[in-house]
């Protein structure tokens, strides 16, 4: 049976005056609530802009506050966060450039993410039937399709969740970040000593896993249970123990 649903979502435009505007959509009652915020594009405005693609918490395109907190809306039931409140509250990620409405620019973020060098070759993994997956064409710098791997971060579906709810970026966005800094402390684990002291480099630039103030808001939030915060915590080990080291004239590398 249909329900009727009350929204108030965050809205946007460059050069205008952020502002929220309410709704109210209807939808199935098991819908989540990406399909509400679809409804108000589908049911009200064409205009109202917010990205999704996979409807299954994989791609990670989705990710906005709910109701004051990070989350995928495609895998949280209208139901359930509609619970003891008169309506939803829909806003985009924090710590990122507003684009329009629900749309955040994520470039500079996988720009960090790239940097922790880590790739996953998709080509060299086992699928069910033992075939290798087959390479795939992307586009390269002339937009010409070129053959190379698939890169991804193991787990991390790059919805940039972390980021928005991690306090100290929200002081800079020079900080390398939660998902950057996980993803070098899974890319160190079997790189070769030069890779890895390269990559603990980075992690130990001024705007690396120093700048991280504790607060796990990223490991809370993840919807992928990276545990970021672990991975910064066990990177400064790393690199107390390499400092250590070389403090006492022992081989740290
Ligand atoms: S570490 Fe988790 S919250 Fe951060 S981008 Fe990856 S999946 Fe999203
Ligand atoms: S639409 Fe892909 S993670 Fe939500």
């Amino acid at each position: 049976m249909p329900i009727q649903v009350p929204l108030k979502v965050f809205r946007y435009r460059p050069g205008s005056t952020p502002h929220y505007q309410s709704f109210v959509v209807t939808v199935p009652e098991d819908a989540n609530v990406i399909d509400a915020i679809e409804a108000v594009w589908a049911q009200h405005d064409r205009s109202f802009a917010f990205r999704h693609a996979c409807h299954h918490a994989s791609c990670g395109t989705c990710a906005v506050r709910l109701n004051g907190y990070e989350k995928l809306p495609c895998i949280v039931p209208v139901r359930e966060a509609l619970a003891e409140r008169s309506e939803l509250l829909i806003e985009p990620l924090r710590n990122f450039p507003l684009v329009m409405d629900l749309v955040v620019d994520m470039a500079g973020f996988f720009q960090k993410q790239e940097a922790s060098g880590l790739k996953i070759t998709r080509p060299a993994e086992p699928t069910l039937n033992g075939q290798p997956y087959q390479r795939i064409g992307l586009l390269d710098a002339s937009n010409r399709l070129e053959d190379r791997p698939y890169n991804r971060f193991e787990n991390c579906i790059e919805c940039g969740i972390c980021i928005s709810a991690c306090p100290t970026m929200a002081a800079t966005d020079k900080f390398l970040g939660p998902a950057p800094l996980a993803g070098i402390h899974r890319a160190i684990q079997g790189s070769d000593p030069a890779r890895k002291s390269a990559l603990l480099a980075l992690a130990d630039d001024e705007q690396g896993v120093w700048r991280c103030h504790s607060a796990w808001e990223c490991t809370e939030s993840c919807p992928q249970s990276v545990n970021p915060a672990e991975a910064i915590m066990a990177l400064r080990r790393e690199l107390i123990k390499r400092k250590v080291r070389r403090l006492f004239g022992l081989n740290g590398r």
